[in-house]
Protein backbone atom coordinates (compact mmCIF):
# COMPACT_ATOMS: atom_id res chain seq x y z
CA UNK A 1 0.00 0.00 0.00
CA UNK A 2 0.90 3.77 -0.20
CA UNK A 3 -0.04 7.35 0.69
CA UNK A 4 0.73 8.71 -2.68
CA UNK A 5 -1.78 10.59 -4.74
CA UNK A 6 -2.54 11.30 -8.22
CA UNK A 7 -4.73 13.64 -10.56
CA UNK A 8 -5.96 12.45 -13.96
CA UNK A 9 -7.10 15.09 -16.52
CA UNK A 10 -9.53 13.15 -19.05
CA UNK A 11 -10.33 10.79 -16.17
CA UNK A 12 -13.84 9.97 -17.07
CA UNK A 13 -13.33 7.85 -19.88
CA UNK A 14 -10.83 5.55 -22.03
CA UNK A 15 -7.37 5.44 -20.96
CA UNK A 16 -7.69 7.95 -18.42
CA UNK A 17 -10.12 6.06 -16.36
CA UNK A 18 -7.96 2.78 -16.95
CA UNK A 19 -5.11 4.72 -15.52
CA UNK A 20 -7.38 6.09 -12.45
CA UNK A 21 -8.16 2.13 -12.01
CA UNK A 22 -4.81 0.79 -12.23
CA UNK A 23 -3.59 3.49 -9.72
CA UNK A 24 -6.59 2.95 -7.57
CA UNK A 25 -5.90 -0.76 -7.31
CA UNK A 26 -2.39 -0.09 -5.70
CA UNK A 27 -3.67 2.13 -2.72
CA UNK A 28 -3.58 5.24 -4.21
CA UNK A 29 -5.60 8.47 -3.61
CA UNK A 30 -7.24 9.15 -6.95
CA UNK A 31 -8.62 12.43 -8.49
CA UNK A 32 -10.15 12.66 -11.80
CA UNK A 33 -11.45 15.82 -13.99
CA UNK A 34 -13.16 15.64 -17.37
CA UNK A 35 -15.62 18.14 -19.00
CA UNK A 36 -18.03 15.00 -19.41
CA UNK A 37 -20.15 15.10 -15.85
CA UNK A 38 -21.85 12.09 -16.95
CA UNK A 39 -19.15 9.70 -17.27
CA UNK A 40 -17.35 11.59 -14.50
CA UNK A 41 -19.90 10.66 -11.70
CA UNK A 42 -19.92 7.10 -13.51
CA UNK A 43 -16.26 6.94 -13.25
CA UNK A 44 -16.31 8.08 -9.52
CA UNK A 45 -18.61 5.26 -8.65
CA UNK A 46 -16.76 2.39 -9.98
CA UNK A 47 -13.62 3.64 -8.56
CA UNK A 48 -15.07 4.41 -4.88
CA UNK A 49 -15.11 0.34 -5.05
CA UNK A 50 -12.06 0.07 -5.19
CA UNK A 51 -10.66 3.51 -3.31
CA UNK A 52 -13.89 4.84 -1.37
CA UNK A 53 -12.07 8.18 -1.23
CA UNK A 54 -11.53 8.81 -5.03
CA UNK A 55 -13.15 11.58 -6.29
CA UNK A 56 -14.46 13.29 -9.37
CA UNK A 57 -14.02 16.98 -10.43
CA UNK A 58 -15.13 19.29 -13.85
CA UNK A 59 -11.86 20.31 -15.16
CA UNK A 60 -11.77 21.96 -18.62
CA UNK A 61 -8.22 21.85 -19.49
CA UNK A 62 -8.70 24.40 -22.15
CA UNK A 63 -9.24 26.69 -19.12
CA UNK A 64 -6.30 27.59 -16.64
CA UNK A 65 -9.10 28.72 -13.77
CA UNK A 66 -10.07 24.98 -13.82
CA UNK A 67 -6.55 23.97 -13.02
CA UNK A 68 -5.26 26.37 -10.84
CA UNK A 69 -8.98 25.50 -8.35
CA UNK A 70 -8.27 21.64 -9.03
CA UNK A 71 -4.58 22.42 -7.29
CA UNK A 72 -5.97 24.17 -4.77
CA UNK A 73 -8.41 21.36 -3.83
CA UNK A 74 -5.56 18.96 -4.07
CA UNK A 75 -3.61 21.27 -1.78
CA UNK A 76 -6.68 21.40 0.49
CA UNK A 77 -8.02 17.91 0.87
CA UNK A 78 -4.65 15.89 0.36
CA UNK A 79 -1.81 18.70 1.34
CA UNK A 80 -0.34 17.83 -2.34
CA UNK A 81 -0.51 15.46 -5.35
CA UNK A 82 2.17 13.02 -6.31
CA UNK A 83 1.66 12.71 -9.84
CA UNK A 84 0.00 14.40 -12.40
CA UNK A 85 -1.60 12.67 -15.56
CA UNK A 86 -2.22 15.11 -19.20
CA UNK A 87 -4.29 12.48 -20.31
CA UNK A 88 -7.54 14.49 -22.04
CA UNK A 89 -7.40 14.88 -25.86
CA UNK A 90 -9.42 15.25 -28.68
CA UNK A 91 -9.37 12.63 -31.79
CA UNK A 92 -8.27 16.07 -34.17
CA UNK A 93 -9.18 15.99 -37.96
CA UNK A 94 -8.86 13.77 -40.47
CA UNK A 95 -8.21 15.51 -43.64
CA UNK A 96 -5.70 16.60 -46.25
CA UNK A 97 -3.78 19.93 -45.39
CA UNK A 98 -6.50 22.16 -47.59
CA UNK A 99 -9.35 20.53 -46.28
CA UNK A 100 -8.65 20.96 -42.21
CA UNK A 101 -10.15 24.79 -40.80
CA UNK A 102 -7.74 26.74 -38.92
CA UNK A 103 -10.76 26.72 -36.50
CA UNK A 104 -9.80 23.07 -36.22
CA UNK A 105 -6.50 23.58 -36.06
CA UNK A 106 -6.85 26.13 -32.69
CA UNK A 107 -9.68 23.91 -31.54
CA UNK A 108 -7.02 20.98 -31.37
CA UNK A 109 -3.85 22.65 -30.35
CA UNK A 110 -6.14 24.22 -27.24
CA UNK A 111 -6.89 20.94 -25.85
CA UNK A 112 -3.84 18.57 -26.67
CA UNK A 113 -1.27 20.63 -26.46
CA UNK A 114 -1.78 23.93 -24.45
CA UNK A 115 -3.84 21.13 -22.38
CA UNK A 116 -0.80 19.65 -21.51
CA UNK A 117 0.86 23.18 -21.06
CA UNK A 118 -1.52 24.30 -18.77
CA UNK A 119 -1.48 21.15 -16.53
CA UNK A 120 2.76 21.52 -16.56
CA UNK A 121 2.34 25.11 -15.58
CA UNK A 122 -0.21 24.87 -12.88
CA UNK A 123 1.37 21.96 -11.31
CA UNK A 124 5.30 22.86 -11.44
CA UNK A 125 5.21 25.09 -8.73
CA UNK A 126 3.56 22.62 -6.67
CA UNK A 127 5.91 20.02 -7.36
CA UNK A 128 9.15 22.52 -6.50
CA UNK A 129 7.43 23.42 -3.04
CA UNK A 130 6.68 20.04 -2.28
CA UNK A 131 10.15 18.78 -3.55
CA UNK A 132 9.11 15.89 -5.89
CA UNK A 133 6.45 14.81 -8.50
CA UNK A 134 5.53 13.45 -11.86
CA UNK A 135 4.40 14.47 -15.11
CA UNK A 136 2.57 11.33 -16.95
CA UNK A 137 1.77 12.87 -20.31
CA UNK A 138 -0.24 11.14 -23.12
CA UNK A 139 1.14 11.75 -26.68
CA UNK A 140 0.78 8.89 -29.08
CA UNK A 141 2.42 7.00 -31.82
CA UNK A 142 1.04 9.77 -34.40
CA UNK A 143 3.66 12.12 -32.86
CA UNK A 144 6.52 10.07 -33.43
CA UNK A 145 4.97 8.89 -36.93
CA UNK A 146 3.81 11.37 -38.59
CA UNK A 147 1.15 9.63 -40.64
CA UNK A 148 -0.63 11.39 -43.52
CA UNK A 149 -4.08 13.05 -43.51
CA UNK A 150 -3.96 13.79 -39.66
CA UNK A 151 -1.94 16.78 -39.63
CA UNK A 152 -3.37 18.67 -36.50
CA UNK A 153 -3.68 15.89 -34.38
CA UNK A 154 -0.31 14.63 -35.34
CA UNK A 155 1.64 17.96 -34.82
CA UNK A 156 -0.34 18.27 -31.24
CA UNK A 157 0.99 14.75 -29.84
CA UNK A 158 5.21 15.77 -31.36
CA UNK A 159 4.11 18.63 -29.26
CA UNK A 160 3.59 16.78 -26.14
CA UNK A 161 6.62 14.64 -26.92
CA UNK A 162 9.26 17.65 -27.47
CA UNK A 163 7.38 19.65 -24.18
CA UNK A 164 8.11 16.24 -21.98
CA UNK A 165 11.89 15.91 -23.65
CA UNK A 166 12.08 19.42 -22.41
CA UNK A 167 10.73 19.28 -19.20
CA UNK A 168 12.34 15.98 -18.36
CA UNK A 169 15.73 17.81 -18.48
CA UNK A 170 14.34 21.22 -17.25
CA UNK A 171 13.36 20.14 -13.73
CA UNK A 172 15.55 17.14 -13.13
CA UNK A 173 16.93 19.35 -10.55
CA UNK A 174 14.15 19.72 -8.58
CA UNK A 175 13.18 16.41 -8.43
CA UNK A 176 10.63 16.37 -10.74
CA UNK A 177 10.35 13.19 -13.58
CA UNK A 178 8.77 13.09 -16.55
CA UNK A 179 7.14 9.98 -18.59
CA UNK A 180 5.81 10.79 -22.22
CA UNK A 181 3.00 7.87 -23.86
CA UNK A 182 2.79 7.15 -27.28
CA UNK A 183 0.21 4.28 -27.77
CA UNK A 184 -1.22 3.57 -31.18
CA UNK A 185 -4.71 2.66 -31.49
CA UNK A 186 -6.48 0.83 -28.53
CA UNK A 187 -10.50 1.02 -28.13
CA UNK A 188 -11.96 3.92 -26.26
CA UNK A 189 -14.37 6.59 -26.69
CA UNK A 190 -11.42 8.76 -28.98
CA UNK A 191 -13.55 8.74 -31.91
CA UNK A 192 -16.92 10.59 -30.24
CA UNK A 193 -14.50 13.75 -30.37
CA UNK A 194 -12.97 13.41 -34.24
CA UNK A 195 -13.78 15.04 -37.27
CA UNK A 196 -13.51 14.21 -40.48
CA UNK A 197 -13.33 15.21 -44.15
CA UNK A 198 -12.77 12.01 -45.46
CA UNK A 199 -15.98 9.85 -45.78
CA UNK A 200 -16.15 6.48 -43.74
CA UNK A 201 -13.05 7.15 -41.74
CA UNK A 202 -14.72 6.79 -38.43
CA UNK A 203 -15.95 3.21 -38.96
CA UNK A 204 -12.05 2.37 -40.42
CA UNK A 205 -10.35 3.89 -37.22
CA UNK A 206 -13.22 2.15 -35.17
CA UNK A 207 -12.34 -1.13 -36.62
CA UNK A 208 -8.41 -0.20 -35.89
CA UNK A 209 -9.12 0.04 -32.81
CA UNK A 210 -11.55 -2.62 -31.73
CA UNK A 211 -9.14 -4.97 -33.73
CA UNK A 212 -6.30 -3.82 -31.53
CA UNK A 213 -4.99 -6.84 -29.14
CA UNK A 214 -3.75 -3.93 -26.72
CA UNK A 215 -6.37 -2.57 -24.40
CA UNK A 216 -7.07 1.01 -22.46
CA UNK A 217 -5.92 -1.65 -19.47
CA UNK A 218 -2.87 -2.85 -20.91
CA UNK A 219 -1.67 0.92 -21.66
CA UNK A 220 -2.44 1.77 -17.69
CA UNK A 221 -0.17 -1.31 -16.95
CA UNK A 222 2.55 -0.01 -18.77
CA UNK A 223 1.98 3.39 -17.56
CA UNK A 224 2.04 2.15 -14.02
CA UNK A 225 5.29 -0.01 -14.50
CA UNK A 226 7.06 3.11 -16.31
CA UNK A 227 6.03 5.32 -13.13
CA UNK A 228 7.55 2.57 -10.62
CA UNK A 229 10.67 1.96 -12.92
CA UNK A 230 10.97 5.74 -13.37
CA UNK A 231 11.05 5.83 -17.39
CA UNK A 232 10.48 8.15 -19.78
CA UNK A 233 9.41 6.59 -22.67
CA UNK A 234 6.35 4.55 -22.88
CA UNK A 235 5.99 2.96 -26.53
CA UNK A 236 3.31 0.55 -25.75
CA UNK A 237 2.64 -1.10 -29.42
CA UNK A 238 5.41 -3.03 -30.85
CA UNK A 239 4.60 -2.67 -35.25
CA UNK A 240 4.60 1.43 -33.91
CA UNK A 241 7.85 0.84 -31.60
CA UNK A 242 9.55 -0.82 -34.77
CA UNK A 243 8.73 1.58 -37.18
CA UNK A 244 10.11 4.55 -34.24
CA UNK A 245 13.42 2.98 -34.46
CA UNK A 246 12.91 2.49 -38.09
CA UNK A 247 12.52 6.48 -38.71
CA UNK A 248 15.48 7.23 -36.59
CA UNK A 249 17.79 4.88 -38.03
CA UNK A 250 16.82 4.54 -41.46
CA UNK A 251 14.29 7.68 -42.58
CA UNK A 252 14.27 6.36 -46.34
CA UNK A 253 13.36 3.17 -45.36
CA UNK A 254 10.53 4.61 -43.26
CA UNK A 255 9.00 6.67 -46.00
CA UNK A 256 8.66 3.98 -47.98
CA UNK A 257 6.47 1.92 -45.82
CA UNK A 258 4.42 5.00 -44.88
CA UNK A 259 3.68 5.54 -48.74
CA UNK A 260 2.67 1.92 -48.75
CA UNK A 261 0.89 2.29 -45.23
CA UNK A 262 -1.26 5.29 -46.76
CA UNK A 263 -2.02 4.00 -50.22
CA UNK A 264 -3.54 1.15 -47.98
CA UNK A 265 -5.83 3.30 -45.69
CA UNK A 266 -6.69 5.74 -47.93
CA UNK A 267 -7.33 4.38 -51.61
N1 LIG B 1 -7.47 5.58 -28.10
C1 LIG B 1 -6.39 5.60 -28.84
O1 LIG B 1 -6.26 4.84 -29.82
C2 LIG B 1 -5.28 6.56 -28.49
C3 LIG B 1 -4.02 6.37 -29.09
C4 LIG B 1 -2.98 7.23 -28.76
C5 LIG B 1 -3.18 8.27 -27.86
N2 LIG B 1 -4.42 8.45 -27.31
C6 LIG B 1 -4.57 9.56 -26.37
O2 LIG B 1 -5.09 9.08 -25.13
C7 LIG B 1 -5.72 10.17 -24.44
C8 LIG B 1 -7.05 9.69 -23.88
O3 LIG B 1 -7.94 9.45 -24.95
P1 LIG B 1 -8.88 8.16 -25.03
O4 LIG B 1 -8.45 7.38 -26.19
O5 LIG B 1 -9.01 7.54 -23.70
O6 LIG B 1 -10.25 8.89 -25.49
P2 LIG B 1 -11.63 9.14 -24.71
O7 LIG B 1 -12.42 10.03 -25.61
O8 LIG B 1 -12.23 7.85 -24.29
O9 LIG B 1 -11.17 9.95 -23.41
C9 LIG B 1 -10.76 11.29 -23.49
C10 LIG B 1 -11.37 12.05 -22.30
O10 LIG B 1 -10.91 13.40 -22.37
C11 LIG B 1 -12.02 14.24 -22.04
N3 LIG B 1 -11.80 15.60 -22.56
C12 LIG B 1 -11.90 16.05 -23.83
N4 LIG B 1 -11.70 17.37 -23.88
C13 LIG B 1 -11.43 17.77 -22.61
C14 LIG B 1 -11.13 19.01 -22.00
N5 LIG B 1 -11.09 20.16 -22.71
N6 LIG B 1 -10.90 19.05 -20.67
C15 LIG B 1 -10.97 17.91 -19.92
N7 LIG B 1 -11.27 16.71 -20.43
C16 LIG B 1 -11.50 16.64 -21.76
C17 LIG B 1 -13.22 13.56 -22.66
O11 LIG B 1 -14.44 14.01 -22.09
C18 LIG B 1 -12.91 12.10 -22.37
O12 LIG B 1 -13.47 11.70 -21.13
C19 LIG B 1 -5.85 11.30 -25.45
O13 LIG B 1 -4.84 12.28 -25.20
C20 LIG B 1 -5.59 10.61 -26.78
O14 LIG B 1 -5.09 11.49 -27.76
C21 LIG B 1 -5.45 7.61 -27.60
Amino acid sequence: MTDKRIFITGGASGLGKAVAMRFARDGFKVCIGDVNDERGIEAEAELKAIAPDAFYLFCDVTKIKHLESVRAELEERWGGVDIVVNNAGVGGTAGSIEDVSLADWQWVIDVNVMGVVRGCKTFTPLFKQQGSGHFINIASAAGLLSAPMMSNYNVTKAGVVSLSETLLVELSSHNITTSVVCPAFFQTNLTESMRSHIGGLHSKVNKLMSRSKITAEDVAESIFEAYMRQEFWVVTHPLERRMWYVKRFSPKVFNMLMQRHAKKLFS
